[in-house]
């Protein structure tokens, strides 16, 4: 989807449609006032009538509306003009797509980014309906013999700025709205492909893709020596079940001088999670191509991030496994030594991605970074504990989480921190090893962040549990492409503060 940004009154405007808002009950958006004016009171005729009253979800489409350059002008409800939420602008967003779809519109101008939001700027307002229209632009079709099923014909919107300074600022929001789109738009690609497709050396491919549409980044990739070279056990061990040999992805975004300490982003990549030895049930079991969401969101972040060419360095490290049951499989009870020389007793080998994520961090270690953010679809009771709408958050630096919580906010993806410490991190006691990988039922969310916290003490740290927000069950279902929208925010407002 392209994106503009226009000056001028909108009843002067070429497009095939102009989009206004209406409100509860019967009040005409200052835009759509405009365009009433112009053609001579025919929109205040028709409310007057009852054509519309402005109630959310309401729209009328009206061709040729007399005194009016563009072929169309769309009306759309938007409810109570005080009460207007960012759930019903959103809707309001979708609503004008459905509609702007199926009249066979090429492109329109969007006028709803001018109501008010209570704590929203202008620049919200257009971000968030870039970032909606791009997300609507997205079908998963890789695996489909019929491609291109109903796309819609909207290739262009245009929001508008009312003055050069308010225009600049539009300008970037709707360019930071299409790179979230996009970023998210890539995760989910990557999430929903099956995992005979999505495997460890296809993840490996893809980093040498976007390194190749972007030469601001450098692509890494070990193989299963080089990372026994490394001493990488642990990571290692998820592996011996599988045929599939593991990879560790390394892309390296370059956008600050070489000085310039980099972020860091680890994102868990068990391209299937059958759970080895200690297999999962059979139910839903097909969910487990999702369990590399996290590293999904690093590479939506990373596109994202150099879309927008923003002024910081940033790696993203990516411990791509396949976690499989086998007569070489780990079995429980096995002992395995990490690169941080900390050993582990396996327990359950479905609690993997800990085991691949602890020596991914300590990985990171080499690049001294400011924080290192990692991304995991790490535990059933993360569902349990925060349900599908909130990413579960823990963190060795209350900054940091302040930071990710704040932007998780601006972003509308929200995270909840959970709390971390002795009295949980005691529950992975071992009798044979350093540590286990599991630490029992009770609180299993945190145990998991206790588990990471041994191996992060060097860094500044923090860790998203994604299991209930990276992907839809049922009808729907599919990945969200979150938490793209939280780390990009992060991000922005980190290259912001280095700026000024
Ligand atoms: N990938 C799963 C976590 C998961 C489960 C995410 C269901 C989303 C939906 C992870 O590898 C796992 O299996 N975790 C175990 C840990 C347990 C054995 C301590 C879990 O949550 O049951
Ligand atoms: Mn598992
Ligand atoms: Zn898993």
């Amino acid at each position: 989807m392209d994106f503009a940004i226009k000056t001028g009154a909108p009843e002067k405007q070429r497009s095939g449609c102009l989009v206004v808002g209406v409100f509860e009950k019967r009040q005409l958006s200052p835009q759509a006032a405009s365009v009433d004016k112009a053609a001579k009171g025919y929109l205040r005729d028709l409310l007057k009538a009852g054509d519309m009253d402005g109630r959310a979800g309401q729209q009328l489409l009206l061709p040729r509306v007399p005194g009016i350059t563009a072929d169309r002008v769309l009306l759309v409800g938007m409810g109570k003009e005080k009460e207007l939420t960012e759930r019903v602008y959103r809707q309001a967003v979708l609503t004008m797509h459905a509609t702007l779809a199926n009249a066979g519109a090429k492109d329109a101008i969007c006028y709803l980014p001018q109501a008010q939001i209570k704590n929203r700027d202008l620049a919200w307002r257009i971000r968030d309906a870039a970032q909606t229209l791009e997300l609507l632009d997205y079908r998963f079709e890789a695996c489909k013999s019929k491609k291109n099923g109903q796309k819609s014909a909207l290739r262009k919107v245009g929001f508008s700025a009312a003055s050069k300074s308010e225009a600049a600022k539009a300008e970037q929001a709707a360019a930071q709205g299409q790179a979230l789109g996009n970023g998210m738009n890539l995760a989910r690609e990557l999430g929903n492909l099956p995992g005979n497709i999505c495997t460890p050396s296809y993840l490996a491919e893809q980093a040498h893709g976007l390194g190749e549409r972007h030469p601001s980044v450098e692509i890494t990739v070990l193989d299963e020596p080089a990372m026994e070279e490394l001493g990488m056990g642990s990571l290692l061990s998820v592996s011996h079940g599988s045929q599939e040999p593991a990879r560790l992805i390394v892309m390296h975004y370059r956008g600050a001088g070489e000085r310039e300490q980099p972020y860091a982003l680890v994102g868990k990549g068990i391209t299937f999670d059958t759970g080895g030895i200690s297999l999962k049930p059979g139910a839903a079991m097909d969910e487990m191509k999702f369990d590399m969401c996290g590293a999904a969101s690093v590479f939506g972040t990373l596109e994202a991030v150099a879309q927008l060419e923003l002024p910081i360095n940033l790696v993203g490290v990516i411990p791509a496994v396949e976690n499989m049951p086998d007569g070489k499989a780990t079995k429980p009870g096995d002992i395995v030594t990490s690169m941080s020389g900390q050993t582990i007793e396996i327990l359950n080998t479905d609690a993997e991605g800990r085991l691949v994520l602890c020596d991914a961090l300590s990985y990171v270690e080499r690049y001294k970074p400011r924080s290192v953010v990692d991304i995991a679809t790490l535990t059933g009771a993360c569902i349990i504990a925060l349900g599908n709408h909130m990413h579960g958050l823990m963190g060795n630096n209350n900054a940091l989480v302040s930071e990710l919580l704040a932007a998780g906010k601006a972003a509308d993806d929200p995270a909840w921190e959970l709390p971390l410490g002795p009295e949980y991190d005691e529950l992975l006691k071992s009798n044979f090893a350093d540590m286990a990988n599991i630490g029992g039922r009770a609180a299993g969310t945190i145990t998991a962040g206790c588990f990471l916290a041994r191996f992060t003490k060097k860094l500044r740290w923090a860790h998203l549990d994604i299991a209930g927000t990276a992907w839809k069950s049922g009808e729907q279902k599919g990945a969200t492409g979150r938490p793209v929208p939280l780390l990009t925010h992060y991000l922005i407002e980190q290259a912001g503060k280095r700026k000024s």
